[in-house]
């Protein structure tokens, strides 16, 4: 039989199998997808490490066979498919105003009118891929997981954002300092958004404080340290909580935006300790040690369980800062510590971070040898420990009402 007649018999037999030509559909509404250079709907939760682009090959039958034999089409119940759940994710979300109106719906409805063109062709949806077939260039789950805005923002707000009381308000927008220098030096100032972490991160993101090339050049680091001229003065030093914390994330966010993440071990350890949380309680040590003076000093601060009859294992807040040597003095404001997913966790993280009153342990450790400035990763320990006092408090806020312990009674247990 000649095929042009085959096909006048076939569209006579079944006239409702009649679809649309796949590869003519993927060329008119999928090959623009994949050429626009603006970024497909996912950018509005996942940060990177997926674009909608990446499920797209160069043909209709080698993305046809990759997406079905990656279980994203469903040739059977075309509607179905997981790619189009994907796509429409997005729908609900909040964050859809992040993409120019109509991107996802575009994106819906010419992924679902090509599965449906494809699952009409009975020869296309059930032939075997070629061994030498393309293959679509997915990053594995844990990359992807990794790279989520929510985790991303997660990270921030533990990172940066819960440090944000070390550059006290001088960066806070619509607080009165801050006003007062957006009046001086512009908007620039008011880094930290009204909006939140999340709000702010996104700021970050876009704006030069960020060096994407070398992140340790990033303004926001270097104006801290001081060594980029800053109306703030020394805020940093090298290796200290806010430097690495301030540092672990943009070295972070900076290889998820380079893609440089291509399977899970590559990604930074999962265990990253307990979530931070800013306040503005601040603790004073007085009468410091004279071998302490102008060292980086960290402090570790253990509630009282009462029910166990001890202290707790892990630190409810910690700090550090270099010692005021001259002035035999150390001070700075607390970071809430609580482990991933506790109760504290939940509670701090949906209403207001702040200790409740009572007995606590001050655990101090004393940078002797400078090795937090000699590597930023390390965090002090058992090598730096001189000691412990006790102090009672209520942790009110403010530089103007700061927990006093005495230096002097700091005792090895
Ligand atoms: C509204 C937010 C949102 C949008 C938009 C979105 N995703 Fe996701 N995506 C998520 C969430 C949340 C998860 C985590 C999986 C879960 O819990 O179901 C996820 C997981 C994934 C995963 C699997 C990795 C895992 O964690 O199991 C892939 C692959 C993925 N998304 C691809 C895409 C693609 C492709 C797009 C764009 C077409 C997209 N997503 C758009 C929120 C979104
Ligand atoms: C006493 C107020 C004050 C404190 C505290 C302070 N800064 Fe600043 N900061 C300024 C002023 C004023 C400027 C604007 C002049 C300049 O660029 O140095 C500035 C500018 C900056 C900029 C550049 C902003 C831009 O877009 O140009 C960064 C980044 C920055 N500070 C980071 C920090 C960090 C991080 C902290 C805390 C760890 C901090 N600052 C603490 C006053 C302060």
């Amino acid at each position: 039989m000649r095929p042009a007649l085959a096909l006048v018999l076939l569209a006579a037999v079944a006239p409702s199998a009649r679809a649309d030509d796949p590869v003519k559909v993927f060329e008119q509404r999928l090959v623009p997808i994949f050429k626009s250079p603006n970024p497909s709907s996912c950018v509005q939760c996942h940060l990177a490490a997926v674009d909608l682009k990446d499920y797209i090959l160069p043909t209709s039958r080698d993305t046809f066979l990759a997406l079905r034999d990656q279980g994203l089409v469903d040739p059977d119940r075309p509607d179905d498919s997981r790619i189009l759940k994907l796509i429409g994710r997005g729908k609900d979300d909040p964050g859809a105003k992040l993409i120019p109106a109509g991107t996802r719906d575009a994106e819906y409805a010419a992924f679902k009118a090509w599965i449906r063109a494809c699952a009409a062709d009975p020869a296309l949806k059930t032939a075997k891929a070629p061994e030498t077939a393309p293959a679509l260039a997915l990053r594995p789950v844990e990359v992807v997981r990794h790279a989520r805005t929510d985790r991303v923002t997660e990270s921030f707000a533990s990172n940066v954002w819960s440090m944000r009381f070390r550059c006290m308000n001088c960066h806070t927008e619509g607080t009165a300092p801050c006003d007062k220098l957006v009046k001086e030096h512009g908007e620039r100032v008011a880094w930290f958004k009204k909006g939140g972490p999340e709000a702010t991160m996104a700021y970050l993101l876009r704006s030069t404080l960020i060096d994407f090339a070398d992140p340790e050049n990033s303004l926001l680091l270097r104006k801290p340290l001081g060594a980029a001229k800053h109306g703030g003065g020394i805020k940093f030093v090298k290796g200290d909580q806010g430097y690495r914390a301030f540092r672990s994330w943009i070295e972070d966010a900076v290889a998820i935006r380079a893609g440089k993440y291509a399977k899970a071990s590559d990604l930074p350890p999962s265990d990253a300790g307990p979530r931070q949380f800013g306040s503005e309680a601040w603790l004073k040590l007085a009468n410091t040690r004279d071998a302490w003076g102008d060292k980086l000093l960290q402090v570790n601060v253990h509630a009282w369980d009462a029910t166990a009859g001890k202290w707790e294992d892990a630190p409810v807040a910690t700090s550090d800062r270099v010692v005021w040597g001259k002035g035999k003095l150390w001070q700075h404001t607390l970071t809430l510590l609580a482990a991933p997913g506790s109760e504290r966790a939940k509670a701090w993280a949906t209403g207001k971070a702040a200790l409740p009153a009572g007995r606590y342990l001050v655990k101090v450790y004393v940078d002797q040898a400078g090795r937090a400035a000699a590597d930023w990763r390390l965090t002090l320990g058992a090598a730096e420990y001189v000691g412990a006092v006790e102090v009672q408090s209520r942790w009110p806020e403010g530089y103007g009402a700061m927990t006093v312990a005495d230096a002097a009674r700091v005792r090895r247990e």
